[in-house]
C-alpha cells in the first residue's frame, strides 16, 4: 500500500504521554516522506474537518508535556451512522491513507466505525486507567500512577501527625489498576477496587482495627472511583469505628503533569509502530504490548479481551494489609 498521507488524532479522556505519541507518529511518518495532519478535537475534527499540517515545529518541544496539543474529545455526533459518514468523506476528501486513533477502548470503538467504512486505521492505547484488555500497559498509567502516589505520601504526613484516617479516591473508572497499584505502593491500611466485591467489616474495619492493635496511629484507605464514593466510605468507618476520616478524591489532577520516562518511552515506540504498520499495508490494528514485547492485535480481538487484576496484586495485598 503507497502511504502518502495520515492523519492523528487522540480522543477520550486525555493521558501524559499522549503528545509523545502525536510526536512520534509525526516524526516516523516525517521520516518515511509521508505528510501528517492532527485532526484537532477527537473524531468532532474529522466530522468537522478540524485539521492542522503537522511538522517539526508543530511538535517540538511536546514530549514533556502532559495533555494533549490535539485537544480532545468524547463525540456524541460520531457514535451516529451520519456522523461517521461526515468523517469518512473528510478522510476521502483529504486523501487519507491512514489514520492513527490515540486513546482508550471508547476511541478504538469509534476507529473499528471508520475501518469498516474503509479507512485504514491504527489505534494506540492512552488511558490512566490501564484498562486495555489487549495490552499490558496503556499511556499515561504511570504519571498517572505516580501523580496519586506522591499527592498520597503528601496526605500520610498530615494524617501521621493528627493519628488520623484518610480516605482517597483514586480514578479508574470501572476498573481498579489503578487504585491496586497506587495503593500497594503507598503501604495502604485497605485497597477497595470494583474488580472485588467488598464485605465492609472484613475488608475495611478489621484491617483498621488490626493496624490499631498492632500500634498504627493512622490509617490510608484507598478506593478505586469504580468501587464507590470515598465520602461514603468515610462515612460507613465512622459509624462502624471511632473515627472521623478525611476524604480526599484526587479527580483529574491525576490526569495532569509532566508525564514520565516510562510514558514518554512507550508513547514513542508505539507512534513510530502505529505508522509501520500503515506503511506494512496493516490496517484495523491495535498496537500493544504483551509479556514485555511490542505487537498488534485486530481491534475487534482486542476489544474482545478481558483483562483481570492480576493474582499476586491481590495476594501481596493481602499480605501487607491488616497486619
Ligand atoms: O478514562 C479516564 C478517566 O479519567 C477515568 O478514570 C474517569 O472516570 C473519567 O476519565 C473522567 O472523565 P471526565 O474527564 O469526562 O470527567
Amino acid at each position: 500500500m503507497s502511504v502518502k498521507r495520515i492523519g492523528v488524532l487522540t480522543s477520550g479522556g486525555d493521558a501524559p504521554g499522549m503528545n509523545a505519541a502525536v510526536r512520534s507518529v509525526v516524526r516516523t511518518a516525517m521520516f518515511h516522506g509521508i505528510e501528517c495532519y492532527g485532526i484537532r478535537r477527537g473524531y468532532n475534527g474529522l466530522i468537522s474537518g478540524d485539521l492542522i499540517r503537522m511538522d517539526e515545529k508543530s511538535i517540538s518541544h511536546t514530549i514533556n508535556r502532559g495533555g494533549t496539543i490535539l485537544y480532545t474529545a468524547r463525540s456524541k455526533e460520531f457514535m451516529t451512522e451520519e456522523g461517521q459518514k461526515k468523517a469518512v468523506s473528510t478522510c476521502k476528501f483529504l486523501g487519507l491513507d491512514g489514520v492513527v486513533a490515540i486513546g482508550g477502548d471508547g476511541t478504538f470503538r469509534g476507529a473499528k466505525a471508520l475501518s469498516s467504512h474503509g479507512v485504514n486505521v491504527v489505534c494506540i492505547p492512552a488511558t490512566i486507567d490501564n484498562d486495555i484488555s489487549c495490552t499490558n500497559y496503556s499511556i499515561g498509567f504511570d504519571t498517572a500512577a505516580n501523580t496519586a502516589i506522591e499527592c498520597i505520601d503528601r496526605l500520610r504526613d498530615t494524617m501521621q501527625s493528627h493519628e488520623r484516617c484518610s480516605v482517597v479516591e483514586v480514578m479508574g473508572r470501572n476498573a481498579g489498576f489503578l487504585a491496586m497499584y497506587v495503593g500497594l505502593a503507598v503501604g495502604a491500611t485497605a485497597v477497595l477496587v470494583p474488580e472485588k466485591p467488598i464485605d465492609f467489616e472484613q475488608d475495611v474495619i478489621e484491617k483498621i482495627r488490626r493496624a490499631r492493635f498492632n500500634g498504627f496511629t493512622h490509617y490510608m484507605i484507598v478506593v478505586a472511583e469504580g468501587s464507590g464514593s470515598a465520602a461514603e466510605i468515610a462515612t460507613k468507618i465512622k459509624e462502624a469505628i471511632d473515627l472521623d476520616p478525611r476524604v480526599t478524591v484526587l479527580g483529574h489532577i491525576q490526569r495532569g503533569g509532566v508525564p514520565t520516562g516510562r510514558d514518554r518511552v512507550n508513547a514513542t515506540k508505539m507512534g513510530y509502530l502505529a505508522v509501520e504498520l500503515l506503511l506494512q499495508g496493516k490496517t484495523n490494528r491495535i498496537v500493544c504490548t504483551k509479556d514485555g514485547h511490542f505487537t498488534d492485535v485486530a481491534i475487534d480481538e482486542g476489544l474482545k479481551m478481558q483483562r483481570r487484576i492480576q493474582d499476586i496484586e491481590v495476594d501481596v495485598l493481602a499480605a501487607m494489609t491488616g497486619i
